[in-house]
């Protein structure tokens, strides 16, 4: 009989896509679903992304490219880097991949080693963890609270470092918790990590997403050091509503580049040519449809936060950047609300599907057991609709 590997086995779905599904699932039978569960914009990708693939093919530009990404793509993200975070890279360390997902991916498998270990504080995006695995090699997980901002500190993240610890991960802007730190509080963990041997893999896929006073920060710039041992992860599929193209890429030191490279030969080839011509439209073309987006996401946030504030019990840290909101759902265990019996954040989320028909993501997934996480990448009415169908369904408790 044909078995499954161990790590095959051992790989969980993703926690946010199984969760989609099942709205799905209610959808066609019917039922009007509150959608909150998926992390990708509503928008359609902008007209001018689409005509720059469309005049690709028709040139045809339907072959396979360079394993690392046509280099007209990787001029104009070094020419984006410079211009948005004033960082200076060239081509040579840039490697285009099929989305910033297999991008973590390749730099994982190109940097660890099993039994190395990769620090990863929680809550964490939900595939962080099992990309290490699929390594060989072990997420440690460091909490963080609510009451911190959901943001780690440089004595925690010291405090789990051992000899055997290959890299720190970060994100920020945040999913789940759409928390955004601030330029000094990323100096203070650089800072510290510059007095060990540990790496830093930072997912800036939501850079071009915060609000309010809240700034990105591209960690690679806050000190020259880091250029040696900093890898730089983003992508186009949120702040361009391009999630179906897959476009993600890699900034790293060349050694690192060129493994990753190899890795991705024997993988995939190289990314998808089109999808590689749409992404040289959106970053060389205009912006106002980024801005455009970010500023509806801007309202959305605060639409939505302001309607789950008012739900009793229900708390959480105000998101400044992504398109989620992270809540605390604790104050509902051992509550039945419509005869719903709430032990934990996964019957939560189970019966607030099934009975209120809003879906949300447990924060188990993303290594945060009692919250709940709700996705704002969708339209006003739904917002509102959904958490006024959420909050009669928590008063019937
Ligand atoms: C934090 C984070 N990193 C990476 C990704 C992967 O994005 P993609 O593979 O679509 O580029 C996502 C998508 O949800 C994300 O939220």
């Amino acid at each position: 009989m044909l078995s499954v590997s161990k790590l095959a086995g051992s790989v969980l779905p993703s926690a946010t896509l199984a969760a989609g599904a099942k709205a799905r699932q209610m959808k066609a039978a019917g039922i009007k679903v509150f959608d909150f569960s998926l992390g990708e914009p509503d928008f359609p990708t902008p007209e001018h992304i689409c005509k720059a693939a469309e005049a690709a093919m028709k040139a045809g530009h339907t072959h396979y490219t360079p394993v690392n990404g046509i280099p007209e793509l990787k001029a104009a993200i070094c020419k984006w880097y410079k211009s948005y975070h004033n960082f200076e890279c060239t081509p040579d360390q840039v490697l285009v991949s099929n989305g910033a997902k297999h991008s973590i991916h390749n730099a994982l498998s190109a940097t660890c080693n099993p039994g190395d270990e990769v620090v990863i504080p929680t809550p964490y995006w939900v595939s962080y963890s099992d990309l290490v695995q699929m390594t060989g090699a072990k997420p440690v997980l460091v909490t963080t609270t609510a009451a911190a901002g959901f943001k780690v500190t440089p004595a925690q993240l010291k405090a789990a470092i051992t000899p055997k610890t290959k890299l720190v991960m970060l994100n920020s802007p945040s999913n789940p918790t759409g928390k955004v730190y601030t330029r000094a509080e990323l100096e203070a963990i650089v800072e510290m990590l510059l007095g060990t041997d540990v790496s830093i893999l930072s997912d800036e896929i939501y850079e071009q997403l915060t609000y309010g006073d809240a700034k990105p920060t591209c960690i690679a710039t806050l000190n020259p050091k880091l250029r040696e041992r900093t890898i730089t992860i983003s992508g186009a599929s949120k702040s361009y509503a391009m999630t179906g193209w897959r476009m993600g890429w890699t900034i790293a030191p060349k050694p690192i580049i060129d493994a990753m490279g190899n890795v991705q030969s024997q993988q995939t080839s190289c990314p998808s040519s089109v999808s590689q011509y749409a992404l040289l439209a959106a970053l060389e073309g205009p912006q106002q449809c980024v801005a455009d987006m970010r500023k509806e996401f801007e309202f959305r946030r605060n639409l939505a936060a302001a309607a789950l504030k008012k739900i009793p019990g229900i708390d959480f840290p105000m998101p400044e950047g992504a398109f989620y909101i992270f809540f605390d759902v604790s104050a509902y265990f051992g509550k039945t609300p419509g005869g719903n019996p709430i032990t934990d954040d996964v019957s939560f989320c189970k019966y607030a599907l099934e009975t209120a028909h809003v879906n949300l993501v447990p924060g188990s997934a993303f290594g945060a057991p009692g919250n709940a996480r709700m996705s704002y990448a969708t339209s006003r009415a739904e917002i509102e609709g959904g958490i006024g169908q959420l909050a009669n369904w928590l008063k019937t408790v």
